[in-house]
C-alpha cells in the first residue's frame, strides 16, 4: 500500500490533538423519570501523541464519550479542551469547522449504500471547498486502504472488512488531527478485525493523528498505551494517566 502525500490541511499543527475533559457528565432522563448518567464527572487528559482504549462493557458510556469529543453530542456538565479551545462552548460554525478535525469510525461503518466507494470517501467534503484536490485524495486514500480497483463499487459489493476500510478512508479525507473509532470491529470477524486495525494502526502513526478506540476486544486494545475503563458512565481506571 502506497502512503499518501499530505494533500492540504484544515487547520492547525498535525502532531494529534491534546484534550482534556473536565467535569464531563451526560444525562439522559427515562421514560419512567429516571435519570441515566451516560456519562459522570469524567476527567481525563490526553497528550498529543498518545492513543487510548476505552474500554467498557455495553452501555457504560463509550460512544457518549467518543460522540462528546467529536462534538456531535454536547455534555450537561463540564468542559471539554482540544488544543486549547472548549468545544463545548462553540457556536455553529465553529462546531461545523471542529468536525472536520476529526476522523470518525463507526462499528457499522455507516456508509451510504448508493454512493460507490469513491463517493462514499468524497461526502464528507462534497459541501465543501477545499484546499486540496477532493478526487484525487480520496483516490490516493482508497489505494491506501488497497480499495483502488473498487472505486466504484457500492457497499453491498464489498465485504465488510472492504466497508470499514472505505469507511476508514472516509475518516482520512479531510487529514484529522483526531481518530475516534466506536467498536470499529465489532462487526468484523477476527481475523478482518486484526487487518483492519493493523491497517488503523500504521494509518494513526503516518498519519501523525491521535486515536481514541472504543472497544470491548483486548486485541484492538493492545495496540493503545493507554487504557481507560469507564463503569456505569465514571472512570474505574486509567493506565498510563498523564
Ligand atoms: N440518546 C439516548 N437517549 C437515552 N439514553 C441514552 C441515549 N444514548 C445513550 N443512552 C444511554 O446512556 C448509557 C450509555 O450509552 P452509550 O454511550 O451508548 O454506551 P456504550 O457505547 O458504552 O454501549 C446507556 O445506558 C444508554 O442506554
Ligand atoms: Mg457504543
Amino acid at each position: 500500500m502506497a502512503s499518501v502525500e499530505p494533500a492540504g490541511r484544515v487547520d492547525g499543527p498535525r502532531a494529534g490533538a491534546d484534550i482534556e475533559l473536565d467535569g464531563v457528565s451526560r444525562y439522559y432522563a427515562t421514560d419512567g423519570g429516571l435519570r441515566i448518567d451516560a456519562l459522570h464527572d469524567v476527567s481525563l487528559r490526553v497528550g498529543a501523541g498518545e492513543s487510548v482504549a476505552v474500554m467498557a462493557p455495553s452501555g457504560a458510556g463509550k460512544s457518549t464519550l467518543l460522540h462528546v469529543l467529536g462534538a456531535m453530542d454536547r455534555p450537561d456538565r463540564g468542559s471539554v479542551v482540544v488544543d486549547g479551545v472548549d468545544i463545548t462552548r462553540l457556536r455553529r460554525r465553529q462546531l461545523v469547522r471542529y468536525r472536520r478535525t476529526v476522523g470518525f469510525v463507526f462499528q457499522r461503518f455507516h456508509l451510504l449504500p448508493a454512493l460507490n466507494a469513491l463517493d462514499n470517501v468524497l461526502a464528507p467534503v462534497m459541501p465543501y471547498r477545499t484546499n486540496f484536490d477532493k478526487v484525487a485524495r480520496a483516490r490516493e486514500l482508497l489505494e491506501l486502504v488497497g480499495l483502488g480497483a473498487r472505486h466504484d463499487s457500492v457497499p453491498s459489493r464489498l465485504s465488510g472488512g472492504q466497508q470499514q476500510r472505505v469507511a476508514i478512508a472516509r475518516a482520512l479525507i479531510n487529514r484529522p488531527r483526531l481518530l475516534l473509532a466506536d467498536e470499529p470491529t465489532g462487526n468484523l470477524d477476527s481475523v478482518t478485525g486484526e487487518e483492519v486495525m493493523d491497517l488503523v494502526t500504521s494509518l494513526v502513526t503516518e498519519e501523525g493523528m491521535k486515536m481514541l478506540v472504543a472497544t470491548h476486544d483486548a486485541g484492538v486494545a493492545g495496540r493503545c498505551e493507554r487504557h481507560v475503563r469507564l463503569r456505569d458512565g465514571m472512570v474505574e481506571d486509567d493506565t498510563n494517566p498523564r
